[in-house]
């Protein structure tokens, strides 16, 4: 039998990803906790709760993080605690933030510190948040009140997670608050977001020169279903753009680029030290005469692909390497900030992660500049507008109880760590099926 082991550079980061309003618990004072009270925004009207009860004791999953054997942990802070009334900062809430980094940095832990994620004080969005220019220097002096008070404990810094989720989620597809179907709104938002994030990065770098600032880019694959089609490939084209392409080359060509803008944007050229990628699956795309809002796409799947819970996707690891390749052309650092399946049951999450580990091997074969991989996520955490259906953690928490049962891809990923490789033993035992795949011969 061929064995192989699939070793990763000695410095390589392994860590796990979340964001404060999943985890944090009672975050009451942010847009996400006052659409969560509203019937119908959230599937099974579920709500956040308690979360993961971090706010309380996130030491005690950082602690499971450790036992595993990582060394990386990605955290979002919540602005509506930092700041809960404009230019009131909290220092208390600073200082519980400082000693939650104190605690990650003892349990060899390096943070990686997202300053925006999704939610907003419900001051800002009372006022429209990133509908409104302004807000990019609210957003701006909260960085520097953060960075001020954490930089002692973290030069790793997140700005901003997602734009192109939060624009199209909140202002396109309505799902997220502010639940708005509105594609000039859409556009609107998106370059705010983009140039909140090069406002931060000067500021960052300004209170901190050698801070490493970046951005997590949610990089979708979108191909045409039908290849010969002439339409398909357009509109796969167009959601590439306006999803993908637009964001890139904002902050790293400076140029807005149609369907977000058409014009330069110097001042918001190579601010980026690095580039996150969060890969999750792809969609093949089907011309829809019907569908303005999506510029005519409408999402299919491949026939045979294997699809993930709740109609989240294909599982589609090859989108992993194709997506490190394309940001690869920047010639920056990546780091994978955020990868990882919907699965209840667990039955999936195993494969999925050898198969998207192994594709990441590749990418380093390559000589591509991945340092680090943030799994999604550690424990169950409250997934927005989905609420507690789909479950991304290694290890499964029953909110109501706060009980935390480890999956068996839970161990997995502490022996590909610990072991700095995924080894045809664990194959073996994990996932006996993808011998044939990846160990030919
Ligand atoms: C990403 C989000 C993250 C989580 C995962 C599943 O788009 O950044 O908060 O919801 O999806």
């Amino acid at each position: 039998m061929a064995e192989a082991n699939f070793h990763f550079p000695p410095s390589f980061k392994w860590g796990v990803a979340t964001a404060a309003h999943q985890v944090e618990g009672n975050n009451t004072n942010n847009q996400w906790w006052a659409w969560e009270q509203e019937a119908g925004h959230i599937k099974e009207g579920a709500a956040s709760g308690l979360a993961c009860n971090w706010w309380e004791n996130a030491e005690a999953d950082f602690d499971r993080a450790a036992n595993m054997g990582l060394n990386a942990l990605r955290l979002s802070i919540e602005w509506s605690r930092v700041e809960p009334e404009p230019g009131k900062f909290d220092t208390a809430a600073l200082e519980r933030y400082r000693e939650l980094l104190r605690g990650l940095t003892a349990r060899g832990l390096e943070p990686l510190v997202t300053l925006h994620h999704f939610s907003n004080p419900l001051w800002l969005e009372k006022q429209g948040a990133w509908i409104n220019e302004g807000t990019i220097a609210y957003f701006t002096r909260y960085v520097e009140q953060v960075v001020q008070a954490l930089g002692e404990e973290c030069d790793f810094w997140c700005t901003i997670n997602e734009p192109n989720v939060y624009a199209t989620q909140g202002y396109l597809m309505g799902s997220f608050p502010p639940g708005q179907r509105d594609l000039g709104a859409t556009r609107t938002v998106l370059r705010n977001l983009l140039r909140a994030h090069a406002a931060a990065y000067r500021a960052i770098h300004h209170l901190q020169p050698a801070a490493r600032v970046g951005l997590a880019h949610n990089l979708r694959i979108f191909d045409p279903a039908n290849p010969s089609s002439l339409l398909d490939r357009l509109v796969a084209w167009a959601q590439d753009s306006g999803f993908n392409r637009s964001i890139i080359k904002a902050v790293w060509d400076g140029w807005w680029i149609p369907p977000v803008g058409f014009r330069p944007a110097l001042s918001m050229r190579r601010t980026l030290d690095w580039i996150g990628l969060n890969y999750y699956t792809r969609d093949l795309v089907a011309f829809d005469g019907g569908a303005p809002e999506t510029l005519y796409g409408r999402a299919t799947h491949a026939p045979d692909a294997e699809l993930l819970d709740g109609g989240y996707g294909e599982l589609y690891e090859k989108g992993l390497f194709r997506a490190l390749k394309r940001l690869s052309k920047l010639d920056i650092p990546i780091h994978i900030t955020e990868n990882g399946v919907p699965d209840s049951d667990g039955d999936q999450r195993s494969r999925a992660l050898i198969l998207h580990l192994h594709q990441l091997w590749k990418s380093l074969q390559y000589n591509l500049r991945v340092q680090g991989y943030y799994h999604w996520t550690l424990v169950d955490n409250f997934e927005w507008a989905e609420g507690w259906s789909l479950r991304f953690g290694l290890i499964e928490l029953d909110p109501a109880t706060q009980e935390r049962t480890p999956r068996p891809a839970a161990s997995l990923y502490a022996a590909i760590a610990r072991g700095n490789a995924l080894t045809s033993g664990l194959i073996d035992t994990y996932a006996p099926e993808l011998r044939a795949k990846l160990l030919p011969g």
